[in-house]
This record gives C-alpha cells, structure tokens and sequence, in this order.
C-alpha cells in the first residue's frame, strides 16, 4: 500500500488556486504562453504536449482567440503533440484531436507540419500507439532508453485521479520504459493511447488543470493524501527534473485543509 499519509512540504507540488473555470482558462493561458515565450528566447523550437478534456478545452481556446495570447505564440516555432487519445477516428465527437483541432489548431492557424496526432483510427491501438513513439523518437531524435523531453505538457485531471489517459489501477502506472502506452480501461469498456509516466515527468514544465467541485475528492489526495487510494495516477505526475503547477478553481480546491 502506498504511503497515503500527507506529503512532506517540499514534495507538495505548487498549487495555485483561482475563483472559477474562467479565471482558471486564463491563468493556464498566460503560464502556458510565458512557458513557450521563456523556451523560445533558449532555443529556436518548443514541444508542447496538450490533453483532451473540457477543462483543457477551455483554456486551448482562449489561446486561440484572445489577442493577448494568440499574439505571443509563433505557431511556426511550437510543435505540438498529444497527451493521450481515445481509440476513434479523429472526427468522432470523443476524440481528443477533434477538439484540439476545434479549440486550437483551425483558430489559432497552426501549420499541419507542427501538429503531431495520435492515429488513433487504426484498427488496432497497438499500432496508434507504436507509431506515435515512432514520431516521438524520430523528432526528438532519441538515442536507445532516452526519453523525450516536452518544453510544457498541458494535464487535466478526471475526478478518480485519473490524468492523461493513465487511470486508477491501470498497467500504464507500472510502465517504466515505453514512451506511449495503450490500454483497455475497464470502466470506459474502451481502449485508450496515452504517453506514459515516465514521458510525462521528464518534461520542463507541467501544467495541470482541475475545476469544479467533483475534482476535489482527488485534489485533496494529490495534496494531503486524504481520500487517496495507492494508486491515484494524479499523485504521480512529479517532474524530475522540472516544474509543476496545479492551477484549480475554488471549487476544486473545496476539500484542501490547507488551502490559501
Ligand atoms: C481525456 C483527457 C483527460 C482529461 C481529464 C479532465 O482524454 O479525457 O486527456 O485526462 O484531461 O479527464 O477532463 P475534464 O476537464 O473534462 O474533467
């Protein structure tokens, strides 16, 4: 069983809690274009990973379609990728490129070259997912057992803990050498493509998102342990060798003892 007690001070990752869903969008927003702004005065390209969900969704078009953001991000310079997928075509009202393509891509005018889907029409998910490390390696041009390293990956989190498409009690949580895994999730009777742990906390900077009052079981876990059952997926997202944010409305930070 894994320690449920409340994590040590300098393990809590950093939390920052605004009014509502709206607040949330535009904080996300102005962290995650200054994370792209501060990449791109190091080096000449950023790699952004970006989740599905409508959390994530509302953030993606506010930096679609306000001049405020939209303005600060040169498309031309940012690859982006996936967090994760549902195992559908990419016009299914599920899939996760569909709504990255609606809140983003298309209004934001994102090159087709700087956008890196899932093909998570295949027939088989094995295949989505072993083409998608394939991309992986080949951009990022990774030697044998390296990893890639994302500039800023954009999380949500469900209200199980769930995040990306790693879920309470699911093999991607023990999956130490694949940089995208596939699995099915029983509770969804569906298949799903997700990058795996290891990908996601070797990243520069990650952002993760949750509002509303049904995410703040599993926030008080992430933070203080409580409700938490061994396997949160959420409580694993610690970058090794970068940063994490929580930005939560309110509401989601409901059940947090030590809230600011
Ligand atoms: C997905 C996402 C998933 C999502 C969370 C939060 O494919 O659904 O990648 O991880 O980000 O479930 O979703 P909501 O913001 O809609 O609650």
């Amino acid at each position: 069983m894994a320690n449920t007690a409340a994590r040590k001070p300098e393990e809590t990752p950093s939390l920052r809690i605004v009014s509502d869903s709206r607040e949330l969008a535009l904080a996300a927003a102005e962290t995650f274009t200054r994370c792209c702004e501060e990449t791109l005065r190091q080096q000449e390209t950023a790699a952004v990973a970006l989740s599905g969900g409508s959390t994530p969704r509302q953030f993606l078009s506010l930096l679609a379609e306000n001049a405020s953001f939209s303005e600060r991000m040169p498309w031309d310079q940012i690859h982006c990728f996936q967090v994760d997928e549902r195992h559908v075509p990419p016009d299914h009202p599920d899939s996760n490129f569909r709504m990255l393509r609606e809140a983003l891509f298309r209004p934001a005018q994102v090159p087709r070259q700087q956008i890196h889907r899932i093909r998570a029409e295949e027939d088989d998910p094995q295949s989505a997912a072993d083409a998608y490390e394939r991309d992986l390696k080949n951009f990022f041009r990774l030697r044998p057992k390296q990893l890639p390293r994302f500039d800023c990956v954009v999380l949500g989190m469900g209200a199980d803990g769930h995040t990306a498409s790693i879920f309470p009690g699911s093999g991607a949580l023990r999956e130490r050498e694949r940089l995208v895994v596939t699995e099915r999730i029983e509770a969804l009777q569906a298949f799903r493509i997700t990058l795996s742990l290891p990908v996601i906390n070797n990243a520069a900077s990650v952002i993760v998102l949750a509002s509303g009052g049904e995410k703040a079981a599993a926030l008080a876990a992430v933070f203080e342990g409580r409700n938490s059952r061994s396997d949160l997926p959420a409580q694993r997202i610690r970058p090794a060798q970068g940063t994490v944010l929580w930005i939560v409305d309110r509401a989601a930070a409901a059940q947090l003892r030590g809230k600011k």
